[in-house]
């Protein structure tokens, strides 16, 4: 894994992406947030090696390097998800290639369902922890000189950058919420019953990304924050036919909204 990384660190460089201060991990229908970046240098991930390529619509797979509110950072417009049938070796490597860039800290979206009955469409959610439903990406043998066997969860995400969001929400305006993500393996969305046990379980947003790259990205001791757009709900009573296509359009109106946040967050590193 360690070589593959190098490699694909080295391409990297090679290409001129030289010290980001942040990484960017885009979920679906969030992709256009790329608009406000000065681009550098954009390359799809099938030219680069050892790189996943995302087969979902609404993931367009490009890494961008450029700049974004004053920094360096690098972007992934679109990510792999385990249910397309990627094993953990695969989305873990550009999360470490990422790290080996020289990041500092990880942000990242999704859209998710709210199961949180105050909740409503379009909201934002600051996560502060997560539930991981999907098969971790870190069993099998471990590379000690990535990061630790046994990595310690209690603040997965940086509470600092968690409290910074919140301010920056309340100073432009911005309905957010804080809350737990629970992610699931897809590709279903849930059943009633299903979105009912994941909030008697403690969640209040699902998905189907992040928590993965979270994990990833932690083994490393790396910082992360992390945000869900809320397309649909959840929530008995409120529960309506969800389609790809829905989440997608509901992601892109709270755009944005999502991308104020991140910019000024990433402005203030
Ligand atoms: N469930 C799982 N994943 C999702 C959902 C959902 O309701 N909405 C967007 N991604």
């Amino acid at each position: 894994m360690l070589e593959k990384i190098i490699e694909t660190t080295e391409f990297l460089k090679a290409k001129g992406v030289n010290d980001p201060d942040a990484g960017i991990i885009l979920g679906t229908g969030l992709g256009e947030l790329t608009a406000k970046i000065d681009t550098q240098i954009e390359i799809d991930y099938k030219d680069i090696p050892n790189f996943p390529v995302s087969t979902v619509e609404g993931h367009a797979g490009k890494l961008i390097y450029g700049k974004f509110g004053g920094k360096k950072i690098v972007a992934m417009k679109g990510r792999s998800h385990y249910y397309e049938g990627y094993g953990a070796e695969q989305v873990a490597l550009p999360v470490r290639v990422l790290k080996y860039l020289g990041i500092k800290c990880l942000f990242l979206s999704n859209a998710a369902g709210g199961v949180n009955p105050s909740f409503q469409i379009g909201d934002i959610m600051v996560i502060t922890d997560h539930i991981n439903l999907l098969p971790n990406p870190l069993i099998g043998p471990n590379d000690d000189r990535i990061g630790a066997r046994f990595p310690d969860m209690g603040e997965a995400y940086d509470k600092y950058l968690v409290n910074k969001a919140l301010h920056i929400a309340k100073e432009n305006n911005i309905r957010i919420h804080k809350g737990v993500y629970l992610s699931t393996t897809g590709p279903t969305f849930e059943t009633p019953a299903e979105y009912k046990y994941f909030r008697t379980i403690g969640a209040d947003a699902v998905g189907m990304s992040t928590t993965p790259e979270v994990i990833i990205a932690r083994h490393m001791n790396l910082p992360c924050f992390a945000v869900s757009v809320i397309t649909d709900l959840g929530i008995e009573g409120k529960i309506e036919y969800t389609t790809h296509e829905s989440v997608q359009n509901e992601a892109a109106k709270a755009e944005v909204r999502m991308t104020i946040i991140m910019t000024e967050m990433i402005s203030m590193l």
